[in-house]
């Protein structure tokens, strides 16, 4: 099969995810580099794509030039990779849909409810893919997750419980430092801190794997290290459309966790748990019955969690093999196949709409709020 023609903007040299993506895109075959505008400096981001085997003539000085040079191409990119900092996402994630490019957005999509409606219109007008990069859903065994509430596994779900709580901005001498304080700026960051960033990671992944969407919450922010305006620490009540209870805790100064991602899913017959940090095991209980450990790889998984594992039981695979799932899905959605679980515009738009409830049910004393897009209503 023909490889697809890919571009990315922003995860230069040093970046944080730039790597994830290029591991992920690239695991399985599917798209070779051919484009870039890796970096907010021109000419770093030239060399860098170059060394990475980009043409000089496709390595661009922005994502502007990129748009120019590659919409006139017979072998225009078949997906840009949007991987820059986040009050950039909606306006190149827009001018590149408008351009009839198939677009991966990292979260969050973007920084207003407006502007997530916008991407969502243009997307749909477009006809073209918008996928958001909600990466923890394509874990081969989250994906069991899953199938196993579709089946009816563990009966109807009554309670998601997800913590996305790290301890790695919980050093109030190190506050100040330009890469830790922009987060919780609101000139840089936008109407929330560690909610918009880590939290809407693990509701995602509690719609996901409930099969339900949040309808209303109720939010406690803090701001537990006082020169900052932004709130380190929430905690977020929510109910789901289906009747779902929903606990979420999502924190930055939990000095001792480190990634601290991890959900429990609870339903009428078993529950369930799994935890970014050890990612190819489920635990299940059923009601009644003793705690099994579900591990990748073994026999008798769903097929949608065997198709998304690449190598045998007791090895690891970890966080660039589930990017390189939502590439894997990527690659078969351009091809024309579908692929329902591919994290959508809607999602990006449904994280911004709960982040905008959040913020205004903590300035109301944790009041219940309508947590859904205005259109969804
Ligand atoms: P970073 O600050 O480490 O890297 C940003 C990169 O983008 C740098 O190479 C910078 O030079 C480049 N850049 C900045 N402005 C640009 C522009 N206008 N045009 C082209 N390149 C530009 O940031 P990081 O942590 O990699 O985050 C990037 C995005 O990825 C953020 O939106 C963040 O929320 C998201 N992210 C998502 C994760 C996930 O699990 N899905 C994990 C980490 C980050």
């Amino acid at each position: 099969m023909a490889k697809l023609n890919w571009g990315m903007i922003g995860g230069g040299e040093g970046s944080q995810i730039g790597p994830a993506h290029r591991l992920g895109a690239q695991a399985d075959g599917n798209f070779v580099l051919a484009a870039g505008a890796l970096d907010v400096d021109a000419e770093k981001g030239r060399a860098y794509a170059e060394s990475l085997g980009v043409a000089a003539d496709r390595a661009y000085a922005n994502w502007q030039e990129m748009l120019e040079g590659e919409r006139g191409r017979e072998d225009r990119v078949d997906l840009v990779t949007v991987a820059t900092p986040n009050s950039t996402h909606f306006e190149i994630t827009k001018a590149f849909l408008e351009a009839g490019f198939n677009v991966l957005c990292e979260k969050p999509m973007t920084m207003t409810v407006e502007e997530g409606e916008e991407i969502v219109r243009v997307a749909e007008a477009s006809g073209k893919i918008c996928a958001v990069n909600y990466c923890y859903s394509a874990y081969p065994m989250v994906r069991e997750m899953r199938q196993m509430v579709k089946t009816a596994q563990i009966g109807k779900v009554r309670l998601v419980v997800a913590n996305f709580s790290h301890g790695h901005h919980g050093d109030a001498g190190d506050a100040d430092n330009p890469r830790v304080r922009w987060r919780y700026d609101p000139a840089m960051a936008g109407v929330s801190g560690q909610f918009a960033d880590c939290g809407i990671h693990a509701l995602h992944m509690a719609s996901f794997i409930a099969g339900d969407e949040v309808r209303s919450l109720s939010a406690d922010f803090a701001s537990t290290i006082p020169s900052r305006t932004l709130e380190d620490d929430a905690m977020v009540n929510f109910r789901m459309e289906g009747g779902t209870v929903g606990r979420l805790w999502t924190s930055s100064v939990a000095i001792g966790r480190q990634h601290g991602f991890d959900i429990q899913v609870f339903g009428e017959t078993g529950g369930m748990r799994w935890a970014s940090e050890q990612p190819n095991q489920v635990f299940y209980t059923p009601v009644g019955g003793r705690t099994q450990i579900m591990e990748k790889g073994e026999a008798g998984l769903s097929d949608e969690a065997a198709r998304l594992s690449r190598v045998a039981i007791a090895h690891p695979e970890g966080f660039p093999l589930a990017v390189a799932n939502i590439y894997v899905d990527l690659a078969a959605a351009i091809r024309g196949e579908t692929r329902n679980a591919l994290p959508s515009a809607m999602d990006g738009l449904r994280s911004m709409a709960a982040v905008y409830a959040a913020v205004d049910s903590a300035k109301a004393d944790g009041a219940w709020v309508d947590a859904r897009p205005q259109i969804l209503r």
